[in-house]
């Protein structure tokens, strides 16, 4: 178990999938504050009900990350809420698959805008917060995808920036105590996943050698160990969760 006691976190896309899984075990691991930020508030608020039943401790707030004004709208209610943000993890993104050659403007767009602009919404308005208490821990979900993958050039693209985003916050934070680090999960068993079709999760599959899809708390568990004072020494690193896999 990571230790969260005290730290006030945020998680965009917290409301299903890794996303949900992780806001799951911060409040196990004894986080005192989780802010979950999604487009859907119905979802948001089932997880934080079935989560934090009394509405202590996980608070949903309606927010579209490629949106900056909803960002910094989000962030204000955070403040004015929990006073501080220790913790952030960029888990919002969505996929729109296709082959290069057949992807439209509005494919692109739509990936880009809400997985990288997302991320850049958030560390712009969460970053200088940090700065001033001289305590930060990001947490980004890139994806064994920011490598390359077939039918994926637009969330490839998203991903890879991100880490070359990630990098960037972990060489300028490091003089403010703060670490930034990436997760870059393999092929995980979550309802993204679940629309690549069936003849392709098994060639996925087959380049797995523990020869299974993960599950979304094996990403929540090192999101929180990255999120602890237990990682409080590394920084600018992409920990590749994908059993053992490559694209
Ligand atoms: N490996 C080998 N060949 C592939 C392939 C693959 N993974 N994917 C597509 N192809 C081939 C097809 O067999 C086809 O070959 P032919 O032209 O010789 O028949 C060609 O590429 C393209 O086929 P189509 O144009 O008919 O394909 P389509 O337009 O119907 O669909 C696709 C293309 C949308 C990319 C579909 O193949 C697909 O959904 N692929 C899965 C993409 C994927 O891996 N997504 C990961 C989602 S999980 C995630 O994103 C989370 C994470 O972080 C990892």
């Amino acid at each position: 178990m990571s230790n969260l006691s005290g730290k006030y976190a945020v998680v965009t896309g917290g409301g299903k999938g890794i996303g949900e899984a992780i806001v799951k075990r911060f409040v196990d691991d004894g986080v005192a504050g989780v802010a979950i930020l999604g487009r859907n508030l119905d979802v948001l608020q089932n997880t934080a009900k079935a989560l934090d039943p009394d509405g202590e401790k996980v608070i949903a707030i309606k927010c579209d990350v490629s949106d900056e004004q909803q960002v910094a709208g989000a962030i204000k209610v955070i403040m004015d809420k929990f006073k501080t943000i220790d913790i952030l993890v960029n888990n919002a993104g969505i996929t729109k698959d296709s082959m290069f050659h057949k992807m439209t403007n509005e494919q692109w767009n739509d990936v880009i805008n809400i997985n990288l602009y997302g991320v850049y919404h958030t560390c712009k308005y969460v970053v200088p917060i940090m700065r001033e208490k001289k305590y930060g821990r990001i947490v980004n979900i890139t994806s064994i995808s920011a490598f390359g993958n077939i039918g994926q050039a637009n969330y490839s693209a998203s991903k890879g920036a991100i880490v070359s985003l990630t990098n960037t916050l972990a060489l300028e934070g490091g003089i403010k105590n703060i670490t930034a680090n990436c997760i870059a999960p393999g092929f995980i068993n979550t309802d993204m996943y679940k629309a690549v079709p069936e003849e392709i999760i098994a060639q996925h599959v087959k380049r797995v050698p523990l020869n299974r899809l993960g599950e979304a708390k094996e990403i929540a568990s090192a999101a929180s160990f990255m999120a602890s004072d237990d990682a409080s020494f590394i920084s600018g690193q992409c920990l590749v969760i994908s059993g053992g896999g490559s694209i």
